[in-house]
C-alpha cells in the first residue's frame, strides 16, 4: 500500500499496524513469544549468532519478537530510528545513564523530575562517581551556565511530575548541542500522541510504559528511543548484560496499549481540562496546575509544543497535609494509588508518596507542598468524576 502511493502512513495507522510478524498459523492479533531461548540449526549458526555475524535470536534477555514488535511500534510513533524496551521506566533511565556515562561525568538535570529519578541522580549515581547539577526547569540561563567540561548530558521531564511545569525542548536542545552535549527527555506524561521530543531536538526519549502506553495499569515497563548509533551501542550493551529487559508478556500488553493510545490521550485531555476548570473555580482549592489553563505559566508553550495538555491535574487544597489527606480519604470513585495514566482515575499525595524520598528542602525548592494533590484523570464519565470531587470537598473543614 505505501509503495504504490508513497504516502507515509499516519501515526494512528502506525500505532495499530507497525512491527507485526505473522506465524504460519495466520493469527490476526500479535503473538506472545513466551520463550527464554531460541534454537540454532547447528553449532556453526550458534557461533555465528554469538559472534554477531548472524542477526537471529539467541536469548530473550537480548531480543524477543514480541518485544521487537513493541519497540518498532513505539519507535515509529516517536519518529525515532530505534527503540529499546526495558523492564521499567526507571531501568530505562538507569540503562541510558550508565550506558552513556562513566565515573567523573556530570549530568545537568531539571530539579522537577520524578521522585525516584531524583533518588537515582542524588543518592545512587554519586556512589559510582557520577554527579548531577540541578537547575530550574524553565531557568534557561541556568541550564546554560550549569554545563561544565565533564557534563555529558542534560535531562528533563516535560510536563513535570507532579506540577506539570513545561520546558521549551527546542531551546534546551539548542543549549545542549551548542556545547556538544546530549538532551534526554522523559516523555511519560505526554506520550508521542501529544509531543514528539526527537522532532523538537532531543536526542533520546525515555518512557515509563507503565503509564499511558499500557493505559490500564497492568504491567511495569519502560523504553528508550533514539538514533541507532546513540542507543544501539553502549546503552543496548548495558541493558543486554545488566539484564533489565522487557518481558514478552509486558511487551504484548504495551503494544496492544499503543493501538488505542491516541484516542485514549484525547479523552484523558478532555476530561482533565474539565476537571481543572472545575477545580479552578472552587473555594477549597488554592492553586491548580494544569497546562490547559490560561493561568498556567507555560500555557502558550504547551499549546505550541504539545497537541494537548495531558491527563494530569495537580492542585493545592487550602490548608496543609491534614486537609489534603482528608480530601483524599473522602473520594469514592478515584483510586488512592501512586500510578498514573490509567483508564481509572487516580489520586495521589506526592509529598508523602512519589516524592517522599526528596528532602524537605528539595521538595520546597521544586514547590511540592504538603497541600498538593495529584490527579491522573481517567476515562470515566467526567460528570461522575466531578461529582466525586464535589462530595469529597464537602468533607473539608469550612
Ligand atoms: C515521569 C516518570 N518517569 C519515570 C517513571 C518511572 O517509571 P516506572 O515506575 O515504570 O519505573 C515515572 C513513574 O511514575 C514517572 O512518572
Amino acid at each position: 500500500m505505501t509503495d504504490d502511493t508513497k504516502k507515509p502512513l499516519s501515526p494512528d495507522t502506525l500505532a495499530v499496524r507497525t512491527g507485526q510478524m505473522r506465524s504460519p498459523e495466520g493469527e490476526h492479533s500479535e503473538l506472545i513469544f513466551a520463550t527464554s531461548s531460541y534454537i540454532f540449526a547447528n553449532a556453526a549458526t550458534a557461533a555465528a549468532r554469538f559472534a554477531g555475524d548472524d542477526p537471529g535470536n539467541i536469548y530473550s534477555r537480548f531480543t524477543n519478537p514480541t518485544v521487537r514488535t513493541f519497540e518498532k511500534r513505539l519507535a515509529a510513533l516517536e519518529q525515532g530510528e530505534r527503540c529499546i524496551g526495558t523492564s521499567s521506566g526507571m531501568s530505562a533511565i538507569l540503562c541510558t545513564l550508565l550506558g552513556l556515562l562513566k565515573a567523573g561525568d556530570n549530568i545537568v538535570s531539571s530539579r522537577s523530575v520524578f521522585g525516584a529519578t531524583v533518588n537515582l541522580l542524588s543518592n545512587i549515581l554519586p556512589k559510582y562517581g557520577i554527579t548531577t547539577t540541578y537547575v530550574g526547569i524553565t531557568d534557561y540561563e541556568s541550564w546554560d551556565q550549569a554545563i561544565r567540561s565533564n557534563t555529558k548530558l542534560l535531562f528533563l521531564e516535560t510536563p513535570s511530575n507532579p506540577l506539570t511545569e513545561i520546558a521549551d525542548i527546542t531551546r534546551i536542545a539548542d543549549i545542549a548541542h551548542s556545547k556538544n552535549k546530549l538532551l534526554i527527555v522523559d516523555n511519560c506524561f505526554c506520550t508521542p500522541c501529544l509531543q514528539l521530543p526527537l522532532q523538537l531536538g532531543a536526542d533520546i526519549v525515555i518512557h515509563s510504559a507503565t503509564k499511558y502506553l499500557d493505559g490500564q495499569g497492568r504491567c511495569v515497563g519502560g523504553a528508550i528511543v533514539g538514533s541507532d548509533s546513540l542507543i544501539g551501542q553502549d546503552i543496548y550493551a548495558f541493558l543486554r548484560t545488566g539484564g533489565a529487559s522487557m518481558s514478552p508478556f509486558s511487551a504484548w500488553v504495551f503494544l496492544k496499549g499503543l493501538e488505542t493510545l491516541s484516542i485514549r490521550m484525547q479523552a484523558h485531555c478532555q476530561n482533565a481540562q474539565q476537571i481543572a476548570e472545575w477545580l479552578n473555580s472552587q473555594k477549597f482549592v488554592n492553586e491548580v496546575y494544569y497546562p490547559g489553563l490560561e493561568s498556567h505559566p507555560q500555557n502558550k508553550l504547551a499549546t505550541k509544543q504539545q497537541k494537548g495538555p495531558g491527563g494530569i491535574v495537580s492542585f493545592e487544597v487550602r490548608g496543609d497535609k491534614e486537609e489534603a489527606w482528608q480530601f483524599i480519604d473522602s473520594v469514592k470513585l478515584f483510586s488512592i494509588t501512586a500510578n498514573l495514566g490509567d483508564t481509572k482515575s487516580t489520586i495521589t499525595h506526592p509529598s508523602t508518596t512519589t516524592h517522599h524520598k526528596l528532602t524537605k528542602e528539595q521538595r520546597c525548592e521544586v514547590g511540592i507542598k504538603s497541600s498538593l494533590i495529584r490527579l491522573s484523570v481517567g476515562l470515566e464519565d467526567v460528570t461522575d468524576l466531578i461529582d466525586d470531587l464535589k462530595q469529597a470537598s464537602s468533607h473539608m473543614k469550612k
